[in-house]
């Protein structure tokens, strides 16, 4: 069996993969990593808990007497574990700092003791760009985080290549755009307006709801992970978009179209700090190998808007009954 570890895989894109991984790859054994914060939740992996080729481990990936075993037992790892809303790292930086600097920098300690591993993928973000005028983000291009998350991801993507130019770990580093599909917590643009408006509760649209995002199916995103871990070049980073650059308010608009609401439900809102104007990436690299996005946005997006009708079992627990996901929405939206 090959041995493959994923931290964060009780997340959203984490457990996406886990669920790919198990079905794609019968010789795989997958051990979850997640330390549970509010955005890991075992009910993300509810149908592979009992897989009897998928391990779940409750851990800090900061916790070096449990992270470092599982990266050494590991053929591949693929270390998505993160904290990752924009808004919490604009209210809060600390947590973003420990997890995904020092988090990051335990595990690339592991695996520099670690001669089987054949794979770190160090999962980064489109964000370590910054805010694009125009053209499209390239792998080479200078990185320029704008906010305390960006610039915490940034600093692992750098600490991870920094591990493969000096140590010879097999570090690949990946940059991808914003994801959307199944289990996304709600607090993300596309799951918070989904199932606001499901309940009739207005969506709050940042400022003129112009900026813009390239919206990447989580399926696709997990397709190019495959395909980088087996012919992916270590040392190398590559960009993985959607090729969907739409603006907020478009974006908006769609969701309530497919939600059956009006657009009656939009609250513009006062904007977010510092808020990165429009994401864009090249993946002219990754297209080279073979790999093309599969799932079109409108068909993608009314799939979504879907599931999370479909599924009120995994969403209305954390609106309805969380006092921790209440107690954000009011600190984030109240006085907005
Ligand atoms: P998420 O917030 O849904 O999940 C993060 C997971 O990491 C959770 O399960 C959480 O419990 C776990 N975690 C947090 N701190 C931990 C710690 N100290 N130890 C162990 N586990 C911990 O995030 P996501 O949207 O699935 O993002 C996954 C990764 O992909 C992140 O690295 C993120 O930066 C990156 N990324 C996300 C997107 C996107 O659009 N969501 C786009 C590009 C890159
Ligand atoms: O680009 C990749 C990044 O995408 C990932 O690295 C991050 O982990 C992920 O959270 C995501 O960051 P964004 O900040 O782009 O995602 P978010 O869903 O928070 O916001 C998307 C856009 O929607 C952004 O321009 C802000 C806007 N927005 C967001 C929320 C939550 C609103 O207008 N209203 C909202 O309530």
């Amino acid at each position: 069996m090959i041995k493959v570890l994923v931290t964060g895989g009780a997340g959203f894109i984490g457990s996406n993969f886990v669920r790919y991984a198990l079905k794609t790859h019968a010789d795989w054994h997958v051990t979850t990593l997640d330390k549970l914060t509010y955005a890991g939740r075992k009910e993300n992996l509810h149908d592979v808990m009992d897989d009897p080729r998928h391990t779940f481990v409750h851990g800090d990936i900061c916790d070096a007497a449990v992270a470092g075993p599982l990266v050494e037992a590991s053929d591949y790892v693929v270390h998505f574990a993160a904290e990752t809303h924009v808004d919490r790292s604009i209210m809060a930086a600390g947590d973003f700092i420990k997890t995904d600097v020092e988090g990051s920098f335990v595990l690339l300690e592991a695996a520099r003791r670690s001669p089987a591993l054949k794979r770190f993928i160090q999962i980064s973000t489109d964000e370590v760009y910054g805010s694009v005028a125009e053209g499209s983000s390239t792998e080479t291009d200078e990185l320029k985080p704008r906010n305390p998350y960006a610039a915490s991801k940034a600093g692992a993507d750098r600490l991870a290549y920094s591990y493969w130019a000096t140590h010879d770990v097999p570090v690949i580093v990946t940059r991808a755009s914003n994801n959307y599909g199944p289990y996304q917590f709600p607090e993300k643009i596309i799951p918070l307006f989904v199932t606001n408006a499901m309940d009739d509760i207005p969506v709050p649209l940042y400022g003129d709801g112009g900026n813009v995002r390239d919206w990447l199916h989580v399926l696709d995103h997990c397709r190019a992970l495959d395909l980088l871990i087996h012919t992916g070049k270590n040392g190398e980073t590559y960009n993985i978009g959607g090729g969907n650059e739409v603006r907020n308010v478009d974006l908006t608009r769609a969701i309530l179209k497919h939600a059956g609401k009006t657009e009656a439900l939009i609250r513009p809102v006062a904007d977010r700090k510092g808020h990165d104007r429009r994401y864009s990436l090249g993946t002219a690299k990754l297209q080279a190998m073979g790999w093309q996005p599969q799932v079109a946005f409108e068909q993608g997006l009314r799939d979504t808007v879907a599931w999370y009708q479909a599924n009120e079992w995994w969403w209305r627990p954390i609106k309805e009954r969380d006092p921790a996901y209440k107690a954000y929405i009011e600190a984030q939206y109240g006085k907005r």
